[in-house]
């Protein structure tokens, strides 16, 4: 992909999953990556293995939810690679809950995490992309950002769907600033965050999964690397005129 060796890019939620393959990606990429986390063992060790790759990388520890991390990250980031140019804010938490289930606790703490988060990463890196002469934003949102699902997980959606106006909105802000801000709309994709679902023996979630793999024209699961791929390359110059736009990896479930 065109312009992206030696950016500098910072990846929340790192450690596994959509978040662990992007690093990996973009590394391959030529870009020097940040991995962070709240998982600080497993994001050292991502960050080991794309350095053992010959890739440049470091992590960092980082709950996006917290401003003080966010302040103290990003100045390091500027610190240790001279500049910020691509964010990828990736870190969630999935949710099962429907309206009458969930609690305010764990309402606040999705939104906080999935959503705040979010607004806090593009905060924090803004000023850093417009001092570098632009950047690229990617925000993480979900088919479940668009679509209602199976009638649950409402705090999930929430955030989800903040994600995606958020990301028009700032889109529309920094336009000018050679600041462009996308959104990426995972399906099911298989990751440890579906494997309350996947690996589970309650006939109830064996009963989700395969609704989850018939509702999915393609049927069957994502994987962490295709979402990466969208990724790379709404970070790259191949991406120069995309900005407010939503992308879809889902194996055409929003197409139905
Ligand atoms: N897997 C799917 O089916 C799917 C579908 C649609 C969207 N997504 C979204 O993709 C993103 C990545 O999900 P995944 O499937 O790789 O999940 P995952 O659970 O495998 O990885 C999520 C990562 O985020 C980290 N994280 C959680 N809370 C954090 C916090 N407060 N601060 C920093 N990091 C935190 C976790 O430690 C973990 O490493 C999430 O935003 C998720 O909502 C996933």
């Amino acid at each position: 992909m065109r312009g992206l060796r030696q950016k500098v890019a910072i990846v929340t939620g790192a450690a596994r999953g959509i978040g662990a393959a992007t690093a990996q990606r973009l590394a391959d990429e030529g870009v020097k990556v940040l991995l962070t986390d709240v998982l600080s063992a497993e994001g050292e060790a991502m960050a080991q293995l794309i350095l053992d790759r010959g890739g440049e990388a470091a992590y960092a520890y980082l709950d996006v939810s917290d401003e003080a991390n966010w302040e103290r990250v990003v100045r390091s980031a500027v610190e240790r690679f001279g500049a910020i140019h691509i964010l990828v804010n990736n870190a969630g938490i999935g949710t099962l809950p429907d309206v009458e289930q969930e609690t305010l606790d764990g309402f606040n703490r999705t939104i906080a995490i999935n959503q705040v988060g979010v607004w806090l990463g593009m905060k924090y890196t803004i000023p850093q992309m417009r001092a570098s002469g632009g950047g690229s934003i990617i925000n993480i949102s979900s088919i479940f950002g668009t679509v209602g699902g199976f009638g649950g997980s409402i705090a999930y959606h929430a955030a989800k769907g903040a994600v995606r106006l958020m990301t028009k909105n700032a889109a529309v802000r920094y336009a000018k600033e050679n600041i462009r801000v996308n959104s990426v709309h995972p399906g099911f994709i298989d990751t440890p965050m579906i494997s309350q679902v996947k690996d589970s023996s309650d006939p109830a979630m064996q009963q989700m999964m395969s609704t989850i793999l018939g509702m999915t024209p393609m049927g069957r699961l994502g994987k962490p690397e295709e979402i990466a791929a969208m990724v790379a390359f709404l970070a790259s110059d191949d991406a120069a005129f995309c900005t407010g736009a939503e992308f879809y990896v889902d194996g055409g479930w929003t197409a139905i």
